[in-house]
């Protein structure tokens, strides 16, 4: 029996609650974390432009479809699928994906968000990231001042691993053991080219020059080592990652307008405010100008094919699309509120903040031209060694981690709601068994999430799947499946179902009149042949079959 027919169906109470909602699902660690540094190790301002033909011409149209699948069905990822096809069970299995996907991607997230909060905590007094004095004796900051400066050609490496008593000549492999602090047997010829190379730094920077570089190092090896400590700690970890699920939990809890949507009208205007407040902050900074160069000038010569894959991908993960949210986020909008105008607004705010986060953190980086190392390093260490040795540098950082943290929190209650809609809908629970149940069991499931990184050794040694070469713990393994191929994959498979399956006239005339007779024919274009083929293309470039 169907116990959510169309007339007990909650309703977001307003259109712009809806818009506001959406917005937050899509804006989230992706936009703020991610999309920075994706765009950096890419070059800037032509990845930007490619970023937004990925949005436009892929993630838009699916995004639309999301809307209008939910919208026109009033159900959940699983179950809108039987709607359009009652007659082939198989397509529910697309809405299985994305559930599952929900699932994963909000297991580990959760842990990240936690970070965020225990980060907020830590910027208030910034105590642990304070470096006043270097240490010049230290033999690691020796070998960052090396890696910074020590520049050799293939030929210089040979003969000094010659002299260093190497006799075969593998330079690169044996280039890295003679580095590794491992190496004891030349660890005299080690630390004397160390030696050279900060000599040649001092004379080369000049005194004063050196020294800064010196200290920054070392405030970025502190920050790396609070880090490494944070991460290592088993139960502040568990703590943490309960907290956010917590919050997540209590927010889905007051169903969709009294909650999802009451918390989204709090946290994205805040989130905006906040946001726009840091980046003016940041754009008065001395290297506001080069940031806004870098981000806005293109350089077609710093793509490569990788780029385009990396656009792609990410334009799913930060559109929250591929998997069903926004199908879920759909299906509770009423008969009146129009689905392209939300979509274009969703789209249109979550590029804004991605490029507004951009333009916060370039001007900090370029200010103290440091580089940006790894990716949670950027936010996690870059920031806060940039940030807590300056003078009112912990009230901006403070306010930083709230911010991703708020934003962090709009994403998570909507993944933790397509879980919750799909087990209310399909099996008939009520919201608050569901939220509660399905709650606790993705908490449990994050568990090897948040210990993977040290805190317990058993998941910290555990590898599940690989990339390549490299083994991967329980978190990359889950944030590797999800957004590298569950997404995308659902993405193609949503785009194929309303691109292809639906035969039924009704409900093609019901699309139809959803997005105006105008506008149909351009989307129902980009859902048919683009989105398809450049997710297509984009898979089967990651299995190997087209290079
Ligand atoms: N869009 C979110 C972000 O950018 C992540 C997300 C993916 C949220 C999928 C919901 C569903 O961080």
């Amino acid at each position: 029996m169907d116990s959510s027919g169309p007339e007990k169906r909650e309703h977001w109470g307003s259109k712009l609650g809806f818009i506001l909602a959406a917005a937050g699902s899509a804006v989230g660690l992706g936009n703020i974390w991610k999309f920075p540094y994706i765009t950096y190790e890419n070059g800037g301002g032509a990845f930007v432009l490619l970023y937004l033909v990925c949005i436009l011409c892929v993630g838009f149209p699916i995004m639309i479809a999301e809307f209008v699948l939910g919208k026109v069905s009033e159900k959940d990822a699983v179950g809108t699928f039987g709607v359009f096809r009652p007659d082939k069970k198989i397509f529910k299995f697309i809405g299985i994906i994305g559930v599952f996907t929900g699932f994963i991607i909000l297991s580990y997230y959760s842990v990240v968000a936690g970070w965020t909060l225990e980060y907020t905590l830590k910027s208030l007094t910034c105590n642990e990231f304070i470096v006043e004095k270097v240490d010049y004796n230290s033999p690691e900051l020796k070998k960052a001042i090396f890696n910074k400066h020590g520049v050799y050609d293939a030929a210089a490496k040979a003969d000094i691993l010659k002299n260093a008593g190497f006799t075969d000549d593998k330079t690169e492999e044996n280039w890295k053991a003679f580095l590794d602090s491992n190496d004891t047997a030349h660890a005299a010829a080690r630390l004397s080219i160390f030696d050279e190379v900060i000599q040649k730094a001092k004379t080369d920077l000049g005194e004063q020059k050196f020294e800064e570089s010196a200290l920054m190092i070392s405030r970025q090896q502190k920050a790396s080592e609070v880090f490494t400590n944070h991460l290592a700690k088993g139960t502040p970890m568990l703590l943490w990652h309960a907290v956010f699920m917590l919050l997540t939990g209590l927010i889905v809890f007051g169903g969709i307008s009294g909650g999802i949507e009451k918390a989204s009208r709090i946290l994205m205007p805040l989130l905006f405010l906040l946001l726009g407040g840091l980046m003016i902050y940041s754009l008065t900074l001395s290297g506001g100008t080069e940031a806004i160069k870098f981000l806005f000038n293109a350089d077609f010569a710093k793509l490569n094919r990788h780029s385009i894959l990396e656009a792609l991908g990410h334009a799913f993960f930060t559109l929250s699309l591929g998997m069903g949210a926004m199908i879920t986020y759909g299906s509770y909008l009423k008969k009146e509120d129009g689905v392209v105008s939300s979509a274009i607004t969703v789209s249109i705010l979550d590029t804004l903040i991605a490029l507004m986060a951009c333009l916060t953190l370039y001007p900090i980086l370029f200010t103290f031209n440091t580089e940006v190392s790894g990716g949670a390093g950027l936010l996690f260490i870059t920031l806060p060694a940039l940030l807590a040795n300056t003078i009112g540098g912990s009230i901006i950082l403070s306010i930083f981690f709230v911010l991703v943290a708020f934003a962090a929190l709009s994403s998570t209650i909507s993944l933790l709601e397509v879980v919750v809609t799909y087990t209310d809908d399909e099996f008939g629970w009520k919201r608050h068994t569901s939220t509660i149940v399905n709650s606790f069991v993705i908490f449990l499931v994050g568990v090897p999430s948040a210990l993977c990184f040290g805190g317990n050794k058993f998941f910290t040694e555990l590898t599940l799947l690989s990339k390549g070469d490299t083994k991967l713990n329980w978190f990359d393994s889950f944030d590797y499946l999800a957004s590298n191929w569950l997404l995308p994959i659902g993405g193609l498979l949503i785009a194929l179902f309303i691109g292809w399956m639906i035969k039924d006239q009704a409900k093609t005339n019901q699309i139809k009149e959803e997005l105006g007779s105008g506008f149909y024919p351009v989307w129902n274009f980009l859902i048919k042949f683009v989105a398809p083929i450049c997710v297509a293309v984009v898979i089967a470039n990651k299995i190997g079959l087209i290079e």
